[in-house]
């Protein structure tokens, strides 16, 4: 079989090697790939994630049998739908399904009419009626840019003056573009963060392991928000009870909501949570894989991944176990200096070839230079994903590889981990 995958991050470098496990996989084409998903897959760097109609035609005049649609924005173009329309197989929601992220004003509307648990809220499309709304509300308070930002569109401002600076920012300077045009303003709620990626067919659900998102890139949590600094599973909060009343409260009414507003959703469902003292809640949806999280869950799967995600497809998800190896997983991010500001680009980069068999380098910001060497292109550059028996021995694992790989200006943080470490002590 030939596949082609849609991307061009550390989840499609994830995604790529784990479907390569199959023996029935040929060749697999990354559109665009990068610089270290070309040891892996053949990748189009003239064809980028967004170029939905040359997507098309490359799947087309490459005997495609299958495609993966990776990141939210070609989901939320409609590449999946008109993949489908082109006849070819692929694993992601339509453009319908996929505005449960692209859309925060539909996901939070969808939960307050299926009675789903997330934090109260009001939209606004308005600048002047979300100031006096801000005016009479009490802080810290969260404001969300409607579509999507790069990860970016949700500002906690911790007072009134912060509030009007972020109204301002997202709805009249168009920080996020026309994602601003509408504002969600919450709840601000407080509890231990879970990711849960499942996979779904539209009725069925198999929630992949648990994980944990470290999102500010300084240690302690603190500094700018990112797309993630580093990941562990399974997350020691999410313990069996909280799974189920998941399950119960959460993850079967948004799919039966999705299927009731007639767009049911087929892919890999992301559910952002927040396990507050009131019980689990929906911080966000995402319509895709996440970025760190795929680095850390894939390799905990047992199951074929091929085999799971034309199940997905082929509406038989439910006649499927999906199993998963016990352990832990750590994935550390290793950054261009001065990320998620401005970074330099083009820097040489070495890992050694003789790393522990545990350990997986996902390549996320980095190119094939004129010479051939691997060079920085973004500002995350590298995902070290260790395996092990326990979260303890994943981490030194994926930490000691970590120094040994080298490139002018590496950031990482060095406590990814370190929250969950103590609540498994707990
Ligand atoms: P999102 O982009 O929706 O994942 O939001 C980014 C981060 O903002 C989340 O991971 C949370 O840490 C935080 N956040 C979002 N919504 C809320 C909320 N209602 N209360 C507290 N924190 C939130
Ligand atoms: N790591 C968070 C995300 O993929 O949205």
């Amino acid at each position: 079989m030939n596949l082609l995958v849609v991307g061009g991050g550390g989840r499609e470098h994830a995604i790529i090697k784990k479907l390569k496990e199959n023996p029935s996989v040929n060749t697999i084409y990354a559109l665009p790939g990068n610089g270290g998903i070309a040891a892996d897959a053949v990748c189009v760097p003239e064809i980028g994630a967004k170029d939905i109609a040359k997507i098309v035609d490359f799947a087309k005049s490459h005997s495609i049998d299958f495609a993966v649609v990776a990141p939210d924005d070609p989901l939320a173009l409609g590449c999946v739908d008109r993949l489908h329309e082109a006849g070819i197989p692929c694993f992601g929601p339509d453009a319908k399904a996929a505005r449960i992220e692209a859309s925060k004003v539909f996901s939070k509307n969808l939960m307050k009419k299926y009675g789903i648990p997330t934090a109260r809220y009001e939209v606004f499309d308005d600048p002047a009626r979300a100031l006096a709304y801000l005016r009479t509300a009490s802080f810290p308070i969260v404001v969300k840019a409607d579509g999507l930002a790069l990860g970016k569109g949700v500002l906690i401002p911790q007072n009134l003056q912060e509030a009007e600076a972020a109204v301002k920012s997202i709805m009249e300077d168009k920080a996020f573009g026309d994602s601003g045009n509408e504002i969600v303003i919450e709840e601000f709620l407080t509890g231990p963060e879970v990711s849960v990626l499942a996979f779904t067919d539209g009725t069925a659900i198999a929630p992949m392991v648990s994980s944990m998102d470290h999102k500010r890139a300084g240690d302690g949590d603190t500094g700018l928000n990112t797309g993630g600094m580093g990941t562990v599973a399974p997350n020691p909060c999410y313990t069996p009870e909280v799974a189920a009343a998941c399950m119960e409260k959460i993850f079967l009414p948004t799919l039966a909501a999705m299927r009731a507003e007639g767009c049911p959703f087929k892919g890999c469902l992301y559910f952002g949570l927040m396990l507050t003292p009131d019980g689990p809640k929906v911080i966000e949806y995402n319509c895709r894989f996440g970025d760190p999280e795929t680095q850390v869950v894939l390799p905990l799967l047992k199951t074929d991944l091929l085999t799971v995600m034309r199940a997905v497809k082929s509406e038989t998800l439910g006649d499927l176990t999906v199993e998963w190896h016990d352990g832990a997983a750590a994935c550390v991010i290793l950054a261009s200096g001065g990320y998620p500001g401005n970074y330099p680009k083009g820097k040489e980069i070495t890992v050694p070839e003789d790393l522990p068999g545990n350990v997986t380098v996902y390549h996320a910001g980095d190119k094939l230079a004129e010479d051939g060497k691997l060079v920085t292109s973004g500002g995350r550059v590298l995902g070290v994903t260790a395996v092990g028996d326990t979260l303890e021995s994943a981490l030194k694992d994926a930490y000691a590889a970590a120094e040994r790989i080298a490139f002018e200006g590496k950031y990482l943080r060095r406590d990814i981990g370190k929250r969950a470490l103590a609540a498994l002590e707990g």
